[in-house]
């Protein structure tokens, strides 16, 4: 743990992961995958905030327009002198809106990238000197110790983003079900949701013409390369993203484009051409939908707001 001013960073509140265990795993698979937190080493949470600057990557624009037209209403849902847990906090852009408004008792940020959580929490705590910040580095996936919490508040959890949508639903009901555990009886959570839409509007936003979402996929593989001395030819894999209807998700893949083995450390693992990594799942949801899962894990959907186009959608929930 170390400190500055009213900033606090707290690195093992989370149980550790293991990279090479769980890419060793996915590429075991039949159909190979690589799970998404992986994505984000420095340069993936860099290329990550470039995505969300793109003009066809909607999501973001949507949500921060819907944040500030409801701002009021938000901050009434989460009640004054609340402890506001954001999982996935990467830059912390569309908290700001939140914290000037809500005057939490403490803001704590959780981003399993170190890089992405240290700029956030030292540019959070210059422009709200008045804020506690507990930044802690992890996995959101898995329970927070209660040295992370530590206040007398409320505790609401904020997971915009539609990051959500990033878990299969089954991953999505047992996430919210340990959301409820840690927020405990009548604590609230905010959850920014992607909604259904035009496919071709949800195609060209992981397939930006600037190519920028393809170098963020293909990084992944860079980083496995960095960080595990594997053997990725990554000029012979393409980005390759689609929306799959019948499942309600944007797939995001690497392809292979050729027949060729890739080493990791002491693995090895054969690729057939156009073969491909599965390394992300965008699920969409209409309200009803996600209201239903909500549900299903022991939440009343207390309000629901969104953009005036309806693109993107923000649920309040209070723990039954
Ligand atoms: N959760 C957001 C989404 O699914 C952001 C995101 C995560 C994303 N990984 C991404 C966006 C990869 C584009 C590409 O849209």
């Amino acid at each position: 743990m170390s400190s500055s001013g009213r900033v606090t960073f707290h690195g093992v509140v989370v149980p550790p992961s293991n990279f090479l265990e769980d890419v060793v795993a996915g590429l075991a698979l039949a159909q190979k995958a690589v799970p998404p937190k992986y994505f984000y080493d420095a340069r993936g949470s860099e290329l990550f905030e470039a995505i969300c600057a793109l003009p066809e990557y909607y999501p973001t624009r949507a949500e921060i327009s819907l944040t500030s037209q409801h701002v009021d209403a938000i901050a009434q849902f989460a009640g004054p002198g609340c402890e506001l847990i954001e999982y996935g906090s990467g830059a912390s852009t569309k908290t700001r809106i939140l914290i000037a408004k809500l005057r939490p008792e403490a803001y704590i940020p959780v981003d399993i990238s170190e890089s992405a959580l240290r700029g956030a929490a030292e540019k959070l705590a210059s422009e709200f000197p008045w804020l506690e910040i507990r930044a802690v580095t992890g996995d959101f996936g898995r329970p927070l110790a209660l040295s992370a919490f530590g206040g007398s508040g409320r505790k609401v959890v904020y997971f915009p983003g539609s990051t959500i949508g990033n878990l299969t639903r089954e991953e999505a009901l047992a996430f919210l079900h340990m959301t409820r555990g840690q927020v405990g009886p009548g604590g609230g959570m905010l959850v920014g949701v992607d909604l259904k839409k035009d496919p071709n509007v949800l195609h060209a936003a992981y397939n930006d013409a600037g190519g920028v979402t393809a170098r963020f996929n293909l990084n992944l593989l860079a980083r496995i390369n960095a960080e595990l001395g594997a053997d990725f030819a990554v000029d012979r894999f393409v980005h390759y993203a689609f929306y799959n209807a019948p499942m309600g998700r944007i797939e995001m893949h690497l392809a292979s484009l050729e027949r060729q083995a890739v080493n990791v450390g002491a693995y090895r693992f054969w690729f057939a051409a156009g073969e491909t990594v599965h390394t992300e799942n965008s699920c969409k949801y209409s309200i009803d939908e996600f209201q239903a899962l909500a549900a299903q894990a022991g939440f009343r959907g207390e309000k629901v707001w969104t953009d005036k186009d309806r693109l993107f959608s923000l649920h309040g929930l209070v723990a039954a």
